[in-house]
């Protein structure tokens, strides 16, 4: 899989004097059914989350409040994506290893994934992370 996968899409937004409202809803807009929403908050300042792949997961990730870095990996190139606006989301493929950083006071960063909580869908070890993206590279 490469980081060109992912991509960061603007989400509907109807602004309003009261407020501004987004949504978001598939399969336009998620390509994936959505199996579970989790979300990171209260996060201190200096703090890294993630650092880690997944074997299949689909997410989508968005920075309901504040903003964040992720930093994402393919095992041959990174890019990193700031997520600053309630009306972004970020699309992260299977077998990215990402990292989330540079979180700013008061960030709440929601995820919308594609499947249920599994730990061994994770992989937590980056030189486990290469060796499976080799492995694919030879299937493939
Ligand atoms: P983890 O995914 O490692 O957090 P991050 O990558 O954001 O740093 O999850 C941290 C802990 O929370 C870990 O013990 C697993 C647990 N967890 C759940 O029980 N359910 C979930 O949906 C998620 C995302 C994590």
């Amino acid at each position: 899989m490469s980081i060109d996968r992912c991509h960061v899409r603007d989400l509907p937004r109807i602004t309003d004097v009261r407020g501004n409202l987004s949504y978001v809803e598939g399969p336009s807009l998620v390509p994936f059914d959505i199996q579970r929403v989790y979300y990171l908050y209260d996060v201190p300042g200096g703090a890294d989350r993630g650092a880690h792949a997944h074997k299949a997961l689909h997410q989508l990730v968005i920075a309901l409040s504040g903003a964040f870095d992720i930093v994402l990996d393919d095992g041959k190139n990174r890019k990193s994506v700031r997520l600053d606006r309630a009306y972004k989301s970020l699309y992260i493929c299977p077998m990215i290893w990402r990292t989330l950083n540079n979180f700013s006071s008061g960030a709440v960063c929601l995820v919308l994934a594609s499947e249920r909580y599994d730990e061994s869908d994770y992989i937590r070890d980056y030189d486990d992370f290469l060796k499976a993206v080799n492995r694919q590279e030879i299937v493939e």
